[in-house]
Formats: C-alpha cells, structure tokens, sequence
C-alpha cells in the first residue's frame, strides 16, 4: 500500500512538471494521438433525458429527493432537464460537429425496470436506448454505457432501502443482465458505476444527495448514520459490481466482445505542510477517497488506513468474495476535478473535512492564504491544472462566454499531457 501511494505520488510531481513545460506548447494535433484514441462528451441520464413521466419510465430516488423542500438551492428537478429524451438526435448532431467518436452515457434504472426486479420490463424504455445506441453507430460514435450514475428505481428506496441492503446485488445484475441481452450486441464498453465513492459519500455521510441520510458532525438529516452507512452502502456497490463483471465475463464477453471496468472520482492530494502527520493524512485522505473502492476491487480488500481507522465499522469480505473481487475489470475510468491541500486532524484537532471526513483530516484549497491552482467558477475546484469550471453571471456577454480561451487553455494543456503520457 505504502510503496504504492508512493508511486502515484512520484507520478503527480513528474506530471506537474510536465503541465509547467506544456504550458508553452502553442497547439495540439489530432496526429499526436493515434486513431484508436477516442475523444468523447460525456453525460448522465437523470441530468439530460427529461421526460422523467414519459414512456412508462417509473419514478427513481431523484424524482423523489427533488420534490423534498430545501434540497436543492433553486427548486430545480429533472423533469424536464435538456430534453435529451426528445432531442437525442439533434444532440448526437452536436456531437458529431464537434468530431468526437464516442459518447459516455447512463442508464435510466427506471427507464428499463420502471420497478426494479419487482415489475415488467419496460419496452418503450429499450426501444429509446436502442435508438440513441443505432443513431450514434451510424455517425460513428462509440456508446460507452454507464449502468449506474447515481439514479435507482424509487421502489428499491422504499422496500429495502437499495444500497444499504445486500438484496441490491440481485437487482443491479437482473437490470445488467436486460442491458446486456438488449444491447450488448452494439455496446462495446460497459461501466457498471460512475463516481461511486462520490454517491456513497453525499447519500450517507453528508446527506446532499439521495437518499440523503447523515448524522453530525457531517450533516444535518433527520435520518442515517455517517459513522457506518456510508461503508456499508460502498460494500453492496463494491459486490454489485463484482457481481455484474462475474456475469458479463461469464456469459457476454466471449460472445459480445465488449469491455467492461468502473468509474471513480479521483482527487489529488497534497500534504498542507512538510510534516510527517500531514503526508500521512494525504495518505489517509487517498485511501478513503479512491483506493476504498480501488483496492477491493484489484486486491480483494479494503485499504490498511481504512480498517485501522473505522475497525468493525469497516465491512468484511468473504474469502470468495475477495476472489471474485480481485483483478477483474477491463479498465479503470478516471474523473478527475481538482487537487487539495490536507492537514492531520489526529494529533491536532480540526474541523473535519466533510467529503474525506472519517480520515480524519482537513482539506483546503489554500496554503498560506495562496491558492493550489487558478480559480475557477467552482468554489473548492482550482485549476492545478486538472479541473475546471467556468465562472458565471460576471456580467459577461454570450460572444465572451462562447470565447471561452480559458477552457481552450485548459483542454490543450491537458491533452497535450495525455499525448506526451502515450509517448
Ligand atoms: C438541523 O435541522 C433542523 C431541522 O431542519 C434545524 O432545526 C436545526 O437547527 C439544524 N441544526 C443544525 C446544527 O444546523
Ligand atoms: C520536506 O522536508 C524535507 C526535510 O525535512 C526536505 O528534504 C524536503 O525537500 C522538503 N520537501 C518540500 C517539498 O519542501
Ligand atoms: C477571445 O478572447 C481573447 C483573450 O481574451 C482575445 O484575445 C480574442 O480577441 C477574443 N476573440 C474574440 C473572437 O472575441
């Protein structure tokens, strides 16, 4: 573990090195990549499909958390969202101007399973995917198809409070196992989850997303327990996962040719001083961000700082479990949004940090009143230089916006790291 970390740390110094180098390349070639490389957008379905009533899709966990009064800051929902349900073809022409050769998209769960496991399955559901999966072949677009972004039948919620039960495993495998048959034939690359870490860690530990359980000092809910939910709703993700590779493998792959892996958030972090205490809880603050779902998933078990830390809060994995875990996926999917500073909250205390908290450490984005990276319009996302977000409502016009040489920046330094990785 330790060597490990120590790896990866090696590699995020040689690669800011090389961000500070590529800053001077003027411009970027699609020659600098090879044609098998695939540069895509990406999306989920809750966030663009709309139509939340329509084609009997039935009612997931954020219809439902979004009706809740102070959920979400505007009262927005997803009813109708960009209307992607209705305009996917006009979406894919947009995607097909901008010269990108895949796509990455969820599955709505209720959309094909408007009940989970417990109803019929929903034809009109499979004809929409199968529409969108047929129009982006024929402009030569690579659906890269994500099971679950975060949305699950509402029903799962209600009967056995979905991941905090193990009687999810069954469930996700049945709908993969629909997906599979019905459009494993076209669909090349799977993903069974994206950003799991992050769903866990806003569903139970700070209570911003659904189901939206926490307890302090993490949040404020009226329900849930942020010392163990959240391990125990990423233990069934981690075998649901399992489990859905395990079927792919046995039963697809040889026949489909496909691939399949996983998608987690990764953030950087960087010890706040050079002190001991403070690059071990970077250490600290890795293990329970990314290898909490990495390392089970290549090494069979949970990492050393994780079980020294939560102890029996922490759940086991059978011997057979730790054998279906291990080694099974494809490829790893990276997002990645910004880099923080961390500082030891165990020998001295702090305000704990409320997306790494039971690390017991504080992330912060500034050390000695300097930022990690430029800012961006995103409060705790700075460009160091791996993530951005546009600011908004600076009083710029819509040509400002549309000239946005920020973003360009951004993407050719970054690609051009990518291009100089592959060599
Ligand atoms: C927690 O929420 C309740 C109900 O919304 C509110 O009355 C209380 O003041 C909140 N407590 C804290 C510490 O924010
Ligand atoms: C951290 O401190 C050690 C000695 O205590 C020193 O060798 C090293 O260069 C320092 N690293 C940084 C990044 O300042
Ligand atoms: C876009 O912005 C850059 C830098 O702010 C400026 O130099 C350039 O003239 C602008 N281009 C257009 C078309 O407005």
């Amino acid at each position: 573990m330790r060597e490990r970390e120590m790896n990866i740390k090696k590699k995020g110094a040689l690669s800011l090195t090389f961000i500070a180098l590529l800053v001077m390349v003027e411009g970027i070639e699609r020659a600098q990549f090879s044609s098998s490389f695939l540069f895509g957008t990406s999306t989920s379905s809750y966030q663009i499909e709309g139509a939340v009533s329509d084609g009997n899709r039935g009612p997931s966990n954020w219809d439902i958390f979004t009706q809740l009064p102070g959920k979400i800051k505007d009262n927005s929902n997803g009813d109708i969202a960009d209307n992607h349900y209705n305009l996917y073809e006009e979406d894919i022409e947009l995607m097909h101007s901008l010269g990108v050769n895949s796509y990455r998209f969820s599955i709505s769960w209720s959309r094909i399973l408007p009940r989970g496991q417990f109803g019929e399955i929903n034809q009109v559901g499979i004809a929409f995917y199968n529409n969108l999966i047929d129009s982006l072949l024929l402009k030569g677009i690579q659906p890269f198809v994500t099971l679950n972004h975060f949305d699950i039948p509402q029903e799962l919620e209600e009967r056995y409070r979905a991941w905090l039960s193990p009687e999810i495993q069954q469930d996700f495998a049945y709908f993969a196992k629909v997906c599979f048959d019905e459009f494993g034939d076209r669909v090349k690359y799977w993903t069974t989850f994206n950003e799991p870490n992050l769903m866990v860690i806003h569903g139970y530990l700070n209570g911003e997303k659904p189901p939206g359980r926490c307890s302090e000092p993490f949040g404020n809910c009226s329900l849930g327990d942020s010392s163990t939910e959240p391990y125990i709703a990423a233990h069934n993700v981690i075998l649901s996962h399992a489990t859905v590779v395990a079927i792919y493998k046995n039963n697809y792959q040889a026949k489909q040719g496909g691939s399949i892996g996983i998608v987690i958030m990764t953030a950087w972090y960087e010890p706040l001083r050079n002190i001991t205490v403070d690059i071990l809880a970077a250490q600290r603050a890795l293990s329970f961000g990314t290898a909490w779902f990495l390392d089970p998933i290549f090494y069979g078990d949970y990492p050393t700082e994780m079980r020294q830390i939560l102890a029996s809060r922490l759940p086991t994995f059978t011997a057979e479990e730790k054998v279906k875990l291990r080694n099974q996926v494809d490829f790893i999917g990276i997002n990645h949004y910004s880099s923080h500073y961390v500082k030891d909250c165990i020998f001295s205390p702090c305000d704990l940090d409320d997306l790494s908290g039971n690390a017991l450490v504080f992330t912060t984005s500034l050390r000695n009143g300097v930022p990690i990276g430029a800012p961006t319009g995103m409060p705790t996302m700075y460009v160091v230089p791996y993530g951005y977000g546009q600011p908004r409502n600076n009083g710029e016009s819509l040509n400002d916006l549309i000239n946005d040489t920020k973003r360009v920046e951004f993407l050719k330094n970054y690609l051009s790291f990518v291009a100089t990785a592959i060599r």
